[in-house]
């Protein structure tokens, strides 16, 4: 038995959308024609006479059930085919588990790297496993075809198969909130060599992080899946606004590379809000070692 051909999402929603664009199309094109024709002739200045007085004729009455019947069944079967196609997930699927929250995206990967865009190798189908955190959002990649909803506390999925290297806009196509409308990100579609590379080099990035982390002993009291332990989590710090403790003055500031270097150098001068001042400073730390740690930690935003 030979394998089914692999028709992708696109080929199977355009498939049915122009089948069914093509009937409306000439059904519209007949019924108007014959709508005009039909004004004209009858028109009461031309003082129609009546041909027949039959109240009925059964040939004209089964065409025009069965004709409209066919067309409905076709239509009919190139959606339902087309739905088909796009639950059958090819074998050869590569699973990307996609996490959305109010208001960004995140795409986990078989081995664990992270990323906002969503990476794909040409030419190789994709499984996306759709999850929310919060509320209702919705996966939507115009250029596949494919819209799918992240439903809290439920998993879906949507599949596809980017056959052109390209950057494609992917939205969330269902209101959640003031930020919607930038809960935008795309699909960066790369040949699978590239793609390979990539999925390799930023796991580089957070060996290189963690080891350093751990070997200074850091995640002892900080961890990096956003739980408070000792310290703060390390999770979602860059970037972030903190309430600290300076002197006995409470301020906010930006977690930025400076920032960083301060917490590391000098962590009792500005103390988390919450938090004890406990944390040793660690001088040892080089300039090269900190931009290590700070590249990690981008990747735990
Ligand atoms: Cu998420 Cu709209």
């Amino acid at each position: 038995m030979n394998p089914q051909p692999l028709i992708t999402t696109t080929e199977a929603v355009d498939t049915a959308f122009y089948v069914i664009f093509g009937i409306s199309g000439v059904s519209l094109l007949g019924i108007t024609l014959a709508m005009i024709y039909i004004i004209w002739r009858y028109n009461r200045k031309r003082q129609p006479q009546p041909v027949s007085q039959k109240d009925h004729n059964i040939w004209l009455e089964a065409t025009w059930i069965v004709i409209p019947t066919i067309l409905v069944g076709i239509m009919f079967w190139y959606g339902w085919e087309g739905y088909l196609s796009l639950r059958r997930i090819p074998d050869n699927a590569i699973p990307i588990q996609g996490s959305s929250r109010m208001w960004s995206w995140l795409f986990t990967y078989e081995n664990g790297k992270t990323s906002d865009k969503l990476y794909v190798p040409v030419g190789q189908p994709v499984k996306i496993r759709l999850t929310s955190e919060d509320v209702l959002h919705s996966f939507y990649v115009p250029a596949f075809r494919v819209k799918r909803d992240c439903v809290p506390g439920m998993e879906t999925y949507v599949w596809f198969v980017a056959e052109e290297p390209g950057s494609y806009d992917l939205f969330c196509a269902e209101y959640c909130g003031v930020a919607h409308s930038s809960m935008i990100t795309t699909v960066e579609a790369i040949p699978p060599a590239e793609f390979a590379g990539w999925l390799e080099e930023k796991l580089a990035v957070v060996d290189a992080g963690q080891t350093l982390a751990d070997e200074n002993g850091c995640l002892g009291c900080h961890s990096t899946d956003g739980t408070s332990k000792v310290g703060p989590s390390f999770k979602g710090l860059m970037g972030s606004e903190r309430t600290i403790i300076k002197g006995e003055q409470q301020e906010k500031v930006l977690a930025d590379n400076d920032y960083l270097i301060r917490a590391i150098r000098e962590p009792s001068a500005e103390i988390v809000e919450g938090y004890p001042a406990v944390m040793p400073p660690y001088p040892d730390f080089s300039d090269d070692d900190i931009k290590t740690l700070q590249d990690w930690l981008e990747t735990l935003k």
